[in-house]
């Protein structure tokens, strides 16, 4: 697997054929290996963005986005997403396979049993003021948690611990700083309750009466955070590699990564989505507008939730909640007019030369976000939905890289475009003398 094979690629450069091996991967991928190109030619490889760039070998995930295949260790999401529990999928790209029964029910106990927050750190929440974004709270609060739980890098059993912690803590997190938010008291975990059920519970329980999770959401939103869990060498996914490569410890990766999804165009595409249809919405529902000025290269707005670097046919994720949207809409009867003008903008989008010509189809944040709305959620909320759901996915991919023999810190290289060789030839009197010589500081 992601072995070299007897081919040689060969590349000539100003008269000289240099040779480069082969490695093929599973699926037939074909990948040049390039690490010695330097070192024989002098020369680099220029991708800015990594769109043809592989940075490792990965035995978690597989997509084909012209075929629109997405398989965690094998089994197509579809098989996945909506037929098995959160906590099982987590186990699954944490350990490689699906647990057996005992590991099952170890793994739900151990994910409650950490899932408390320390309590002096419950206290940081009192410090953010009330306009903090909740992905910023998130962020800072995985970080702090290094602090708290300091452990040895070298030892198995440890890091195991710590990963019960994140993956355990990150939703209790997140649905303390909802509840910090509106002003609510904190509801603690339950270890009678699913991942998916405490989550919910904590997020819209009060203390003053009993709260049953309704099964439809406990379904919706383990088949949502099980269609985030993992997207090969995403942005996010890439940066806790980055920042793990050198060996900083697995808080502080995790929270880069979460900084990472934050931005509007990967993780916080799910807010953008809701933000934009809910214009278009008060605007008087013109989404052909809308569609027109994504189309206008004088403008720099963008149709949020469509386009993909990876999937060029369509996003087998954004298939699966299209229908997982109706039917949580119907059973739980809303009348969304948001999915309406989701719909419209999408019909027309798909026949609109532009988008056909670019290969621009919904992904998954297009329906997430309608999702994450009929299940309460704030949507300031949806990119943290996003982080516990990846949580298990940047774990996976950590604990990959640690264990890779090939892992080296990551360090790319650059084409330098700046001045050529100047001097420095120092003024009687320099700019900063005279600032010291004025007093000002
Ligand atoms: N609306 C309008 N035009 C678009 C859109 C869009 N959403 N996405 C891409 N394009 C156009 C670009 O203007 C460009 O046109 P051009 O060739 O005429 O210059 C062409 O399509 C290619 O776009 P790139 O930006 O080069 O594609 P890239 O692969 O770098 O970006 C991205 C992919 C960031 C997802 C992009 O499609 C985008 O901004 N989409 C909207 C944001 C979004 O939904 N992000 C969520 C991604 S999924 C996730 O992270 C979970």
């Amino acid at each position: 697997m992601g072995e070299k094979t007897r081919e040689i690629a060969t590349l000539n450069l100003r008269g000289t054929a240099y040779e480069l091996p082969v490695l093929a991967g599973t699926e037939n991928e074909i990948g040049i290996d390039i690490q010695k190109l330097r070192e024989k030619s002098a020369a680099i490889t220029y991708d800015p963005g990594y769109v043809n760039t592989g940075s490792c070998k990965s035995a978690i995930t597989f997509i084909d986005g012209d075929k629109g295949i997405l398989r965690y260790r094998g089994y197509p999401i579809e098989e996945l997403a909506g037929k098995i529990p959160f906590s099982a999928a987590a186990y699954l790209l944490l350990f490689g396979r699906l647990p057996e029964e005992k590991e099952f029910l170890q793994w739900r106990t151990d994910l409650t049993r950490h899932s408390f927050i320390h309590e002096t750190l419950i206290q940081f929440f009192e410090h953010f003021p009330p306009t903090a974004h909740p992905m910023n709270i998130l962020g800072s609060m995985v970080a702090s948690m290094s602090a708290f739980y300091p452990y040895d890098a070298e030892d198995e059993q440890h890091i195991m611990l710590n990963i019960k912690r994140l993956v355990g803590q990150v939703k209790t997190i997140a649905a303390f700083s909802y509840k910090k938010s509106i002003g609510e008291p904190y509801i603690y975990p339950r270890s009678d309750h699913s991942y998916g059920a405490n989550f919910l519970r904590m997020m819209f329980a009060t203390p003053a009466e009993e709260y049953v999770v309704p099964e439809v959401m406990e379904d919706a939103l383990d088949m949502l955070l099980i269609l985030h869990m993992d997207h090969e060498q995403n942005c996010s996914t890439s940066t806790v590699r980055m920042v793990g490569s050198s060996q900083a410890n697995i808080y502080a990766s995790v929270s880069s990564g979460i900084n990472a999804l934050w931005g509007r165009l990967h993780g916080g595409a799910n807010e953008a989505v809701l933000n934009m249809l809910e214009q278009i919405r008060q605007d008087g529902g013109d989404y052909k507008k809308y569609i027109e000025l994504a189309k206008d290269k004088k403008s720099s707005f963008r149709l949020m939730g469509f386009g993909h670097r990876v999937y060029k046919n369509f996003d087998p994720r954004a298939n699966l909640l299209r229908g997982a949207v109706d039917r949580l809409l119907s059973e739980l009867g809303i009348h969304d007019p948001l999915l309406e003008i989701a719909k419209n903008l999408e019909e027309t989008a798909l026949k609109d030369d532009f988008f056909i010509e670019r290969k621009l189809y919904p992904n998954i944040d297009f329906y997430s976000g309608i999702c994450y709305r009929a299940l309460g959620i704030p949507t300031e909320m949806f990119t943290v939905l996003f982080s516990i759901g990846r949580m298990p996915g940047w774990i996976a991919h950590w604990l990959e890289m640690r264990e890779d023999p090939d892992t080296r810190i990551q360090r790319p290289r650059q084409i330098y475009v700046g001045s050529p060789l100047r001097h420095y030839h120092p003024p009687e009197i320099a700019p900063w003398d005279l600032v010291k010589q004025s007093k000002l500081f």
